[in-house]
């Protein structure tokens, strides 16, 4: 099990992993935007050339946001979760970013528990912000400690 960089040959897994997982995939173009953006890391975790979790988030300036953050449900409860939260967060560390944001849906027990873990605190709410299912979005902030 390995960390490197998404690349673009990985789009077509990654897509099969968004609509496994997630009501509200990312297209296509959103996981190649990404990818090709100065601003944004995209980073899986591989394993016998198989793609089983991956990790985007945004740098601007001292700030930055977690987007997506997945493990295949076959490979959850492995660590996979916490290697790509501390590579995130080491990196974030050596860009001198001080914080970062998020959203997650409200019923998103195990997601919310990970972000807790790492310090995150809640923000606020968003109602109704998610579709398929119908859910209140929960925004969060992580301080990044020197
Ligand atoms: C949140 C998520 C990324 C965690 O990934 P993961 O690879 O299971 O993470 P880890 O293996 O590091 O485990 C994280 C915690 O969840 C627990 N866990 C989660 N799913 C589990 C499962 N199916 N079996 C056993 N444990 C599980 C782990 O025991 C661990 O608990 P701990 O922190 O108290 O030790 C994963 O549940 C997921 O992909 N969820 C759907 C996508 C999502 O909602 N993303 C967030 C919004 S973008």
């Amino acid at each position: 099990m390995w960390i490197r960089p998404m690349l673009v040959s990985d789009i077509e897994a990654i897509k099969q992993l968004e609509k496994d997982i997630f009501g509200d995939t990312w297209s296509e173009n959103n996981i190649k935007d990404s990818i090709e953006s100065k601003f944004d890391y995209c980073v899986v975790i591989e394993e016998d050339y198989r793609v089983l979790a991956y990790i985007i988030f945004r740098v601007n300036a001292d700030e930055a946001e977690l987007f997506r953050i997945a493990t295949d449900k076959c490979n959850r409860g492995m660590g996979c979760g916490h290697r790509l939260m501390n590579f995130m967060i080491s990196n974030l560390r050596d860009m001198k970013v001080k914080k970062v944001f998020l959203e997650v849906r409200c019923q998103n027990k195990d997601a919310i528990r990970l972000y807790e873990e790492y310090g995150f605190k809640k923000l606020g709410i968003r109602k109704e912000y998610y579709h398929d299912p119908i859910d209140d979005a929960l925004l969060m902030e992580g301080y990044i400690k020197c």
